[in-house]
């Protein structure tokens, strides 16, 4: 009886007192999407496609890495075979299709097709394949939204220190050229770079994503500094070779949580800290007002460099050539939106000094009230999601954002009722966000299908599509978020039934 009352009193406030469900709260009647709002699902190259060594694609540090240290794995597992979507695309359409999506979000592997990198091989059956996909896709009246880059870095390009080598931005630059060239006239989405703060962090700070570079609060940063710097090439290029001819929007796609301040003293400092430690750091040279990145970056970090006993900043500001080439250059923000921290500031940062933990001087905590999923950074809190969607309104001038990523992991089970909430919920959110006037035009769910999750290899299930992986055609099976997202996108209205 008891239970019956506080569940009938959650399902009415659907508020944050809530915890054993994900939800979110509903504001006035407006259950309805705008007409020309665009739902989609999200994969990547390396996750889901397998043929590592075929049709003359070259290797990526994932390749390599995944090969050299199998124990780094949770399974001991690895991207060789995968989903088999390189294969099977016409299974990823099926499903694509059953969702009734209006784009689909995929990555390009770069060495599948410039195995050296650069434009000495260009490898026609890859260029095959993804003409392919982009053809089916078009028959279809799907859209594709295409990322040139997600994680594959080309291992003949990190031979000679990947990231940290400003060089990259000529290869970028190049390799993103012959994109255009080659895909432009149908591709009108483009997304140069996903989640640099993660691949940069983990994989030149952490030391815990390859290329296994150990080295906080310098590579990492010079990582970022070179992806920007490769970003604002691209989108350069593209304005002034394709844009006349191809009329298609550019953007990034940056990974954020939003943080809400742990102690009510101070807390709008605070959240200010956090926002511009994460999201700011890339968004800020692109989106802000002054080409660079957030000043209190800048700041902390030089004093911190100097007090270290450096003569330079570990994050020097961009001269006046490079803010210029950088400001305004993002039709979009392309926002991975999964989780959010409480934070407070700190006397002793969790990190290593220096790292971008010690440099931030914050520290994160949860609350013991969100749901927890299947990854243990994971916890569910959809207002953090309307709520950053209002920081970047009113930070950068409500420029245009599509949210590339979302989704929940958990074991695979086909009755997913944690995913339909989280789903309904986060809808709910972007829906509040839209009403309360910004510019979010784009949905995309993480991910179709099951797929290779990193580290974590294939022990974490975020598809809407299981993923049978004993079944000689590694079948694709629709979970019941499947069928809730499709009623979705087909009423362009948020249900609130479960059924
Ligand atoms: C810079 O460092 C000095 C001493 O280490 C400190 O007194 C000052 O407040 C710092 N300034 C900023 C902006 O952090
Ligand atoms: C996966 O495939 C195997 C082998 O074909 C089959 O026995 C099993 O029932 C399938 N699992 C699901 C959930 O469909």
């Amino acid at each position: 009886m008891k239970a019956i009352f506080v569940l009938t009193l959650c399902l009415l406030l659907r508020g944050s007192m809530c915890s054993e469900r994900c939800q979110h709260q509903h504001k006035g009647d407006n259950e309805r999407f705008p007409k020309d709002f665009s739902f989609g699902v999200s994969t990547a190259a390396y996750q889901i496609e397998g043929a590592w060594n075929e049709d003359g694609k070259g290797l990526s540090i994932w390749d390599t890495y995944t090969h050299a240290h199998p124990e780094r794995i949770r399974d001991r597992t690895n991207g060789d075979v995968a989903a088999e979507s390189y294969y099977r695309f016409e299974q990823d359409l099926a499903a694509l299709k059953k969702l009734k999506v209006n784009f689909y979000r995929f990555s390009f592997s770069w060495p599948r097709l410039l195995p050296n990198a650069d434009t000495t091989v260009i490898n026609q059956k890859g260029i095959d394949y993804y003409n392919m996909m982009i053809d089916k896709l078009l028959a279809n009246n799907i859209e594709p939204m295409v990322t040139m880059f997600h994680c594959d870095l080309p291992e003949a390009l990190n031979q000679f220190g990947g990231f940290t080598n400003a060089i990259i931005i000529k290869y970028f630059r190049y390799y993103a050229e012959f994109l255009f060239e080659t895909f432009g006239d149908r591709v009108k989405k483009w997304i140069t770079f996903n989640e640099p703060f993660d691949y940069c962090v983990l994989g030149y700070g952490k030391s815990y994503f390859p290329p296994l570079v150990h080295s906080p609060g310098v590579a990492d940063y010079l990582c970022m500094d070179n992806t920007l710097r490769a970003h604002a090439a691209a989108y350069r290029a593209y304005r002034a070779n394709y844009f006349q001819r191809q009329g298609g929007k550019i953007g990034i796609t940056i990974s954020s949580r939003f943080y809400y301040a742990q102690h009510k003293s101070g807390d709008e400092d605070v959240v200010e800290r956090a926002m511009q430690y994460s999201l700011g750091w890339l968004a800020n040279p692109i989106f802000g007002k002054t080409g660079n990145y957030p000043q209190l970056v800048l700041d902390d970090i030089r004093n911190n460099s100097l007090s270290e006993g450096l003569s330079w900043s570990r994050l020097p500001p961009f001269n006046e050539f490079w803010s210029k080439v950088i400001r305004g250059a993002g039709d979009f923000l392309g926002l991975n939106y999964y989780t959010s921290r409480y934070a407070a500031l700190t006397k002793t940062p969790a990190g290593e000094i220096p790292s971008w933990e010690y440099d931030s001087q914050l520290q994160y905590s949860v609350d013991e009230k969100w749901k927890q999923g299947n990854s243990n950074w994971l916890y569910c809190v959809p207002q953090g999601l309307e709520d950053i969607l209002k920081w970047i309104r009113d930070h950068y001038d409500n420029v245009e954002v599509f949210i590339t990523e979302n989704g929940w992991s958990d074991y695979g089970q086909l009755e997913d009722t944690e995913r339909v909430d989280f789903l309904q919920a986060h809808l709910q959110a972007v829906l509040n966000a839209v009403n309360d006037g910004c510019k979010v035009t784009h949905y995309s769910h993480w991910s179709l299908i099951d797929n290779f999750e990193w580290n974590m290899g294939y022990t974490q299930k975020y598809g809407l599509y299981y993923l049978n992986m004993t079944s000689p055609n590694k079948d694709r099976i629709a979970k019941k978020s499947a069928y809730y997202y499709r009623s979705v996108i087909d009423g362009r209205k948020i249900l609130h039934s479960l059924n």
